[in-house]
């Protein structure tokens, strides 16, 4: 059955497209039929997951080899999408640079900080513009629950996911009469390299279960093609962020600061 979040195409730019939750929207994406702008930092790893998924579902893909942390990254972009059309944007690269946060070093942190509010900023800007003058689109933010509340050991990234959502979620009104679809989209654990095997503290022994990426990234296509503002993904999330606002904003952040001090490193410990 087509979806109609087909109605968006024909291309979709996927940022992180090479790995966890971005390769399983390149993979949903493809079997829908969308060409693929792939874009992350590993020209190896983008271009052969760009080959595997022309080979599987004989689509066009471009890929696009840029640090999304850097100034004047939008300019590539812009240069290297002008020609196609463009239709849908998943902004969903992001990281973070984890620990108490005089643990980690300033430099880290701003990078992640850059790379979590600066670059959706940008290339929600520009093909926010473009997806207008098209008089159709549709914008995907990869957000977290993290941005529900200040988490401890994540503050930066915790604060950067709660630039993303409260980003996405005015923009969702704001063009709700330019036929631009926005959803932000707020994954919990997910079983991803960025979590099992790239994070400082190991969140992957939170005692929470992991989603599969392609789990979440049905329900964040899903959410988009109903223009919801938001979405959290997964029954056990969206318990777990209604207890956390039952809470209240400081019983919240003690609720996770209780799941991560049992899990932070000394080394990423104020004392
Ligand atoms: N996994 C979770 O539990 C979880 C939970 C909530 C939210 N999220 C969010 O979901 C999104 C995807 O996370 P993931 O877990 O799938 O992570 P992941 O497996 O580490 O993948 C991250 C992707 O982003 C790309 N990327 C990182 N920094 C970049 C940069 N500076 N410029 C360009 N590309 C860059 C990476 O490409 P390279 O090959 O260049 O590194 C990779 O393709 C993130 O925004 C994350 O915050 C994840």
């Amino acid at each position: 059955m087509t979806s109609r979040i087909n109605q968006f195409g024909p291309w979709a730019l996927v940022t992180g497209a090479n790995s966890g939750i971005g390769a399983a929207f390149a993979n949903r994406l493809a079997a829908q039929g969308y060409n693929l702008v792939m874009l992350g930092r590993n020209e190896k790893t983008i271009q052969q997951a760009a080959e595997n998924l022309t080979t599987k579902y004989g689509i066009e893909t471009r890929s696009i080899i840029v640090d999304l942390s850097t100034e004047g990254f939008l300019q590539q972009v812009s240069d290297q999408t002008a020609d196609l059309d463009v239709g849908l944007l998943i902004s969903n690269a992001g990281g973070d640079a984890m620990g108490a946060l005089l643990r980690v070093e300033l430099p880290d942190l701003k990078q992640m900080l850059h790379l979590n509010t600066t670059s959706h900023l940008e290339l929600v800007h520009h093909f926010g513009r473009r997806f207008e003058q098209r008089g159709q689109g549709g914008i995907l933010l990869v957000s977290s629950t993290a941005a529900l509340q200040g988490t401890p050991f994540l503050g930066n990234y915790a604060g950067s996911k709660s630039y993303q959502l409260n980003l996405g979620m005015a923009l969702n009104y704001e063009m709700r009469k330019t036929g631009v679809n926005v959803t932000v989209l707020m994954p919990g654990p997910t079983n991803t390299p960025g979590l099992t095997e790239k994070a400082a503290i190991p969140l992957s022994t939170l005692p929470a279960p992991q989603m599969s990426p392609d789990a979440v990234a049905k329900i964040g296509l899903r959410a988009l093609a109903k223009n919801k503002p938001y979405v959290i993904a997964g029954i056990v999330n969206q318990i777990m962020s209604g207890i956390g606002s039952l809470l209240g904003r400081t019983g919240g952040r003690n609720m996770w600061g209780g799941l991560m001090s049992s899990i932070v490193p000394a080394e990423l410990r104020v004392r």
